[in-house]
């Protein structure tokens, strides 16, 4: 088997050949994907992607952990992160230690990853002394998405600063990497160019270190929408469609099951 990746190996990629990166939820997804991936997060986005939720802000602690045990069953590459869910780290250094310690123990991974700069710096840095790898995630973090009225691009014009003054906070408080989501390239450029880091992006530049999706995304599963930063490289939903279809035509008229897929008795 192939040795999996540390913390350390994502960090030492920084401006080299670009971090592959994807979510998964599931152990078959899981597997597909380590094949390809140097890290996978089990993102809390399994909230509106898989369970129907209208956001982030229901997922909880325990569904984190148990689409971090499914995934973790299908991984042997890839290095595996899993996110806190809202509510479960933003009390301080001890409560996100707990929701950390346990997703660690219950599931496998080797990291967590948690969304905010400044405000969280000091939360980081007590996870990462105390034996927990930090992905950090600024710019639209979708936890907040009641506090910016929507999924709004963030760090255009002057707050631009704002979200580069964040980034260079989480890389200081010893984060092993950080996603930068939905803001403008150039300064994904300007963060990339300034921390010793490596930064992975969604809605960013392809001058970063790296770049996520959403799987469900890629496959074209999920279609309730598509942000502009997706690319869809399969259409899985539609597939599924027809095939639904053809399967239901074929019970009407009977023509399923064929001579192959009954059992006789002789
Ligand atoms: O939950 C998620 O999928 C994420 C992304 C960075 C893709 O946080
Ligand atoms: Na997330």
């Amino acid at each position: 088997a192939t040795k999996s990746l540390s913390v350390m190996d994502i960090r030492a990629r920084k401006g080299g050949v670009p971090l592959v990166c994807l979510t998964a939820y599931t152990t078959p997804i899981a597997r597909i994907v380590d094949k390809e991936c140097d890290l996978v997060l089990v993102g809390d986005s399994v909230g509106m992607v898989l369970h129907g939720l209208p956001s982030t802000l229901p997922v909880t602690l325990d569904m984190m952990i148990m689409h971090g045990k499914a995934v973790a069953r299908g991984l042997e590459h890839a290095l595996m992160v899993v996110d806190l869910p809202f509510g479960s780290y933003e009390q301080g250094p001890q409560q996100a230690f707990a929701s950390a310690a346990r997703i660690m123990a219950e599931t496998g991974a080797a990291a967590v990853k948690l969304e905010g700069g400044r405000r969280i710096a000091g939360t980081i840095r007590f996870l990462v002394e105390h034996g927990i790898p930090v992905l950090a995630h600024v710019g639209m973090t979708p936890q907040s998405v009641n506090a910016y009225g929507g999924y709004r691009v963030q760090g255009k014009g002057e707050s631009a600063d704002e979200i580069h003054a964040d980034a260079r906070a989480v890389a200081d408080a010893g984060a092993f990497a950080v996603v930068l989501e939905k803001m403008p390239a150039g300064l994904a450029d300007r963060i990339t160019a300034d921390l010793a880091i490596p930064t992975i992006a969604i809605g960013g530049s392809a001058g970063c270190d790296g770049q996520i999706l959403v799987i469900d995304d890629i496959l074209g599963l999920f279609d309730d929408f598509k942000p502009n930063f997706v690319k869809r490289y399969a259409h899985l939903a539609k597939d599924a469609a027809t095939a639904v279809a053809a399967y239901a035509d074929d019970v009407r008229n009977r023509s399923f099951p064929e001579d192959e897929h009954v059992i006789r008795d002789n």
